[in-house]
Order: structure tokens, then sequence, then C-alpha cells
């Protein structure tokens, strides 16, 4: 196990929570935590956002489920999961029992728009939870994937609905393929969202060649990895610039100095998937990289870096 980073320099406060440092384990990328009680201290870590919860369970998509190409991967899990009565009633007090320091957030799908609401409000009060992260991007869904956070009407009337139910704070997560995420982000936040997550993954196609197929079972994909890496810095800026909204900013970040790009981009704190996944070590290792990071370069808090990207004249 190693050693929580709890140094106040890397304290952030991210939509009136206050997370020891800023590294989320980013959704669908940690389970429920339990999977990798093992592997990594989630105590140390400033909070682990859930795999998606929706109403049902839900089977998901025909493997292979995950793809390795030379820049990230591609998934189509589907979004599986067990369902919200079974995340409520065995996986969240794991959670609380065992999580007392880092934030938990769920990440909220359905494939109507009621569902989100529904989830939230089966979950809202219950011990350990800090907040929801409403997916309304999910490339690789046949239904209620990246068109939710695509229309205007039910993006708004998604987190319209699920702001009714609880008073924890909501982040949207957003899809990098939106036409406009400035005008999305705006939407969302009108509604009552109090952050966004930026991004999700981007659609993406690998072809296995010999059998002429895709090399996922469900066809297409969600790209992820450090392919994602300038496409999410260049999301946060645009909508932080535009709303000064707080941000978790992802997106292939595999490094200190990947996350600090995210953090002068504007985020305030920051979620990181694909390269975990990877290396299990690497989150602690992260966090204590970052903490050098400013202490070389004389930051006394890496809340001071939000935001500080200078764009040329
Ligand atoms: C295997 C896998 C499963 C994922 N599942 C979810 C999910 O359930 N809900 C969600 O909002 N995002 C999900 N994501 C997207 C990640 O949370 C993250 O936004 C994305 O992977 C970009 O970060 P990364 O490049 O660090 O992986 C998933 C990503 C991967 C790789």
């Amino acid at each position: 196990m190693t050693t929580p980073v709890t140094t106040s320099r890397l304290a952030v406060e991210l939509a009136g929570l206050s997370l020891q440092n800023p590294l989320l384990l980013a959704s669908g990328t940690a389970g429920y935590g339990r999977e990798l009680d093992a592997v990594l201290d989630i105590d140390a870590l400033g909070g682990l956002v859930t795999k998606a919860v929706s109403v049902e369970p839900r089977h998901g998509a025909p493997a292979p489920r995950v793809a390795e190409f030379s820049a990230g991967m591609l998934n189509a899990v589907g979004l599986a999961n067990p369902g919200v009565e079974s995340v409520r009633g065995e996986h969240l007090p794991w959670l609380a029992q065992r999580v007392k320091r880092a934030r938990i957030l769920v990440n909220v799908v359905g494939s109507q728009v009621e569902h989100f609401a529904q989830v939230v409000a089966r979950l809202e009060g219950v011990e350990g939870i800090d907040g929801f992260e409403l997916n309304v991007s999910c490339p690789n869904v046949r239904a209620g994937g990246m068109e939710f956070g695509a229309d205007p009407d039910t993006l708004r009337e998604v987190v319209r609905r699920a702001r009714a139910e609880t008073r924890l704070p909501l982040f949207t997560k957003l899809s990098p393929a939106v036409s406009d995420i400035v005008r999305a982000a705006n939407i969302a936040l009108e509604a009552g969202s109090n952050g966004l997550t930026l991004i999700n993954t981007m659609p993406g196609l690998l072809v296995d060649v010999e059998s002429r197929k895709p090399e996922l079972g469900f066809g297409s994909g969600g790209m992820s990895g450090s392919a994602l890496l300038p496409i999410g810095v260049l999301a946060t800026w645009k909508v932080y610039r535009a709303t000064k909204a707080p941000i978790i900013g992802a997106g292939g970040i595999a490094s200190a100095t990947d996350a600090v790009q995210y953090l002068m981009a504007g985020a305030s704190a920051f979620a990181i998937g694909t390269a975990a996944l990877r290396d299990p070590r690497l989150p602690a290792r992260l966090v204590r990289d970052l903490a050098s990071w400013c202490e070389v370069r004389g930051v006394a808090s890496v809340r001071e870096l939000t935001g500080t990207l200078e764009w040329p004249a």
C-alpha cells in the first residue's frame, strides 16, 4: 500500500467538494472500487468515479470488448453493470466502509431520459456517495449514448430531472464528438449541473484486416488513451474560457505533466482511465510526481494552476 499524499499543496475544491488531491479514477476503469483494492490504495487518491449505473442490469456488448492500438485503446463495453439495486445493496456499502478520504462519484446512464433521474433518486442519501456524473456521452451503446448529450432538448431534460432528485454535486460528462461542446456545457450548467467532466471517449473503429471485420464485437467503439490528450485539453480550455465552471479533465492522462496541461486549460481536477488500467501503480505515482512538479516550481497550491494557460495574442 502506498502512503497517502495529503499535503495541502495538492488539495483542491471541486464544485463544493474538498479533494485531498486532484486525481480521480475515471468511470468504467475502476469498477466499483473493490476490484482494485488489492492493487492500489483508493483512499490515497482524490476520488473514484464508479462504472456506469443504470436502472436495470445491463449485459453489455459482445466480446471482444477492448482492442489496443499504438496511441490508445478502443472499447465497447456497452455499459455493462449490475443495475442500481445491486450497486446500492452490494457495492456502495463496501465503498462507504472502505473509503474514507477519497471522494466517490457515481456515473449514471440510461436508455431513456427519465432513467438518469431514477438512478439518482434511488441513490440519493446513500452513505458514501459524494456526487453524480451523468454519462450522456457514451459512443458504444445502441440507445441512450451520445445522442443524449448531442441533442440540446434531451440534454437539458436529463440534467434538469436528475437535478431535481439530488442535492449532491452533479457533473455532466460530455463527448468530444458533439458539434459545439461549449453550447452543450452551457445547457448542462443552466439545467443545474454543478460542473462538467471533459471528455468521454471519441468514436472509432479498428479493423482486423485478415477477417475484414471490426476488432470489437460491437463493431465501433470509444477511443481512449494518449490520442485523446490534445482533444480533451482543447475541450477543457474552450469550456473553461466560456463558463469558468468546475471541470474534471479526462482523456489521455498518463503523467503529471499531462495532468498539469488539463489544470492549466481550466480543470480543477482530472480523471485517469486507460493509463491506470495498464499500470495500477500509476495513479499514486502521478500524485507524488504532481507534488514534486509543484514544489520544484514554487507552486504553493495546485489550485493556482487552474485556468492559467496563456493563449497566444
Ligand atoms: C474500458 C473503459 C470503460 C469505460 N466506461 C465508462 C463508463 O461506464 N462511463 C463513462 O462515463 N465513461 C466510461 N469510460 C470513459 C472514461 O471514463 C474516460 O472518460 C476516457 O477513457 C478517457 O480517459 P483515458 O484516456 O484516461 O482513458 C470508459 C473507458 C474505458 C477505457
